[in-house]
C-alpha cells in the first residue's frame, strides 16, 4: 500500500504503540480507582494531559478527553448553546466546515437556534469582513475550522477570534487537521474552545479532546454532553480510556519534538507530487496554494471520475473528499463552496501525505496517476 490518505487517518507511530502496550496488558487498572494500580494509571493520564497541554500551550486542567473530534465538537457547540442561550441563540460558522460541525448546527437549528453559514472565497479562504458583518448582539459563538480537511487551507483564526471577542461572542475552532501538524498556541490565538483528534497525528483512534479556556477573563461554563460518574470535570463521564489517552499524550510529545522536521520533509514530497501531477493536461489545484498546510493537495483531473481514479489506483490510498461523507453521492460540499460544478467536483482527488511517506512512493504515484488519467480520458 502507498498511503496518501493521512487526512483521513494516520498510521500509529510505533513509539506511540510501544508506550500504550503496558496499559493494554499488565497496567490495566481504572484511573479512578484509589488502589496503588489505579493511582499509577491516573498518573499516566496526568502525564498525557500535560503532554497535550504543552502542544497547545495551555494548562493541563483545560483539556477534556473525549472519544475524538466529533464528540469534542458536539460537547463544545451544544455545551455553549445550552449554557449561553439566555444571552442569545445565534451562531456563526462556515459552509466548508466538517460535517461534525455542520450537523450539530443543523440539529440546533431544529431547536430554536439561528445559524449563519458564511461562504468562502473561490480559494477556500474566509473573507474576514463577512465574519464581522455576520456577528450580531445575540451571537454567542463563532466557529471556524483552523485547517480544512479537503483542501488544507488555513483560516485566519487569530483575527477571527479577535473579532468574535470584540463583539462579545466566544470563539471555537475545529483544529482536527492542524493539531500535531502545525504550531497551535491557544494563548496567542486567544481561542476559547478547540477540538482535536489523536488519529490525525499518529496516535490511536477513539481518543481526542477539547480545550476549554479557564481564565479569569473568560472562564467558560459548558453543559455536559455525557452524564454519569462525573469524570472529566463532569463534562464527559465514563471510565477513562487510559491506553488511548497515553497514546494521545505520546503522539503529542512526538509532534512537539519533530513537527517542524516532519513539515520540511513532507512539504518537499507534496510539492514534488503536485508539480508532477500538474504536468498532466487539464489539471488544477483546488484552494489557495500558499495559505495551506504542507501535507495536502487537492487536484481536479478534468473529465476523470474520481471514483474510477480511486478504484484504478488500487494499492494507492487517496480520497475524493471527506471519508465521513463518502457514502453520500452528493459532491463534496467544500468543493461546491469553492464554486466547482458537480462534474468537476466529482473529478477531484485529495492526496494527503504524512510522516511515513517517501520519495519512491511519490514517483510511483505520479506514474500510476498519469497512466490512469490517460486511460480514463481515452474511454470517455
Ligand atoms: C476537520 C475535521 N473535523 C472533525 C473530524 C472528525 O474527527 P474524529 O474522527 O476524531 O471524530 C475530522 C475527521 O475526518 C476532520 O477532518
Amino acid at each position: 500500500m502507498i498511503y496518501l490518505d493521512n487526512n483521513s487517518t494516520t498510521r500509529i507511530d510505533p513509539r506511540v504503540l510501544e508506550t500504550m502496550l503496558p496499559f493494554l496488558t499488565d497496567s490495566f487498572a481504572n484511573a479512578s480507582s484509589t488502589h496503588k494500580f489505579g493511582v499509577m494509571a491516573g498518573r499516566a493520564v496526568n502525564l498525557a494531559r500535560q503532554q497535550v497541554a504543552e502542544l497547545l500551550n495551555c494548562n493541563p486542567g483545560e483539556i477534556i478527553f473525549t472519544s475524538g473530534a466529533t464528540e469534542a465538537i458536539n460537547l463544545a457547540i451544544k455545551g455553549v448553546a445550552e449554557s449561553y442561550c439566555q444571552k442569545g441563540k445565534h451562531i456563526v460558522t462556515v459552509q466548508t466546515e466538517h460535517k461534525a460541525v455542520l450537523d450539530v448546527c443543523y440539529y440546533l437549528e431544529g431547536r430554536g437556534f439561528e445559524v449563519t453559514y458564511l461562504p468562502v472565497q473561490p480559494d477556500g479562504l474566509l473573507d474576514i469582513n463577512t465574519v464581522e458583518e455576520a456577528i450580531r448582539p445575540d451571537t454567542i459563538l463563532v466557529c471556524v475550522m483552523t485547517v480544512n480537511n479537503e483542501i488544507g487551507v488555513i483560516q485566519p483564526i487569530k483575527e477571527i477570534a479577535e473579532l468574535a471577542h470584540v463583539n462579545g461572542a466566544l470563539f471555537m475552532t475545529d483544529a482536527t487537521q492542524a493539531v500535531g501538524k502545525m504550531a497551535i498556541d491557544v494563548e496567542a490565538f486567544d481561542i476559547d474552545l478547540l477540538a482535536f483528534s489523536s488519529h490525525k497525528f499518529y496516535g490511536p483512534k477513539g481518543i481526542g479532546g477539547l480545550y476549554i479556556r479557564q481564565h479569569s477573563t473568560r472562564n467558560l461554563r459548558l453543559q455536559a454532553a455525557i452524564h454519569g460518574g462525573g469524570h472529566e470535570k463532569g463534562l464527559r463521564s465514563g471510565t477513562l480510556n487510559v491506553p488511548g489517552i497515553v497514546g494521545l499524550g505520546k503522539a503529542a510529545e512526538l509532534s512537539n519534538i519533530q513537527m517542524h522536521a516532519d513539515a520540511e520533509l513532507i512539504r518537499i514530497l507534496r510539492d514534488h507530487l503536485e508539480l508532477s501531477l500538474l504536468s498532466i493536461p487539464n489539471t488544477k489545484v483546488n484552494g489557495n496554494k500558499t495559505t495551506r498546510l504542507y501535507n495536502v493537495t487537492n487536484i481536479l483531473f478534468k473529465d476523470c471520475d474520481s471514483d474510477a481514479l480511486i478504484l484504478g489506483l488500487n494499492d494507492i490510498a487517496v480520497s475524493n473528499g471527506s471519508a465521513c461523507t463518502a457514502a453520500l453521492i452528493e459532491p463534496s460540499h467544500v468543493l461546491s463552496a469553492l464554486g466547482l460544478n458537480k462534474e468537476d467536483a466529482f473529478s477531484c482527488l485529495r492526496f494527503s501525505l504524512g510522516r511515513f511517506n517517501n520519495s519512491d512512493e511519490i514517483l510511483d504515484t505520479v506514474s500510476a496517476v498519469n497512466l490512469l488519467v490517460q486511460k480514463l480520458r481515452m474511454l470517455a
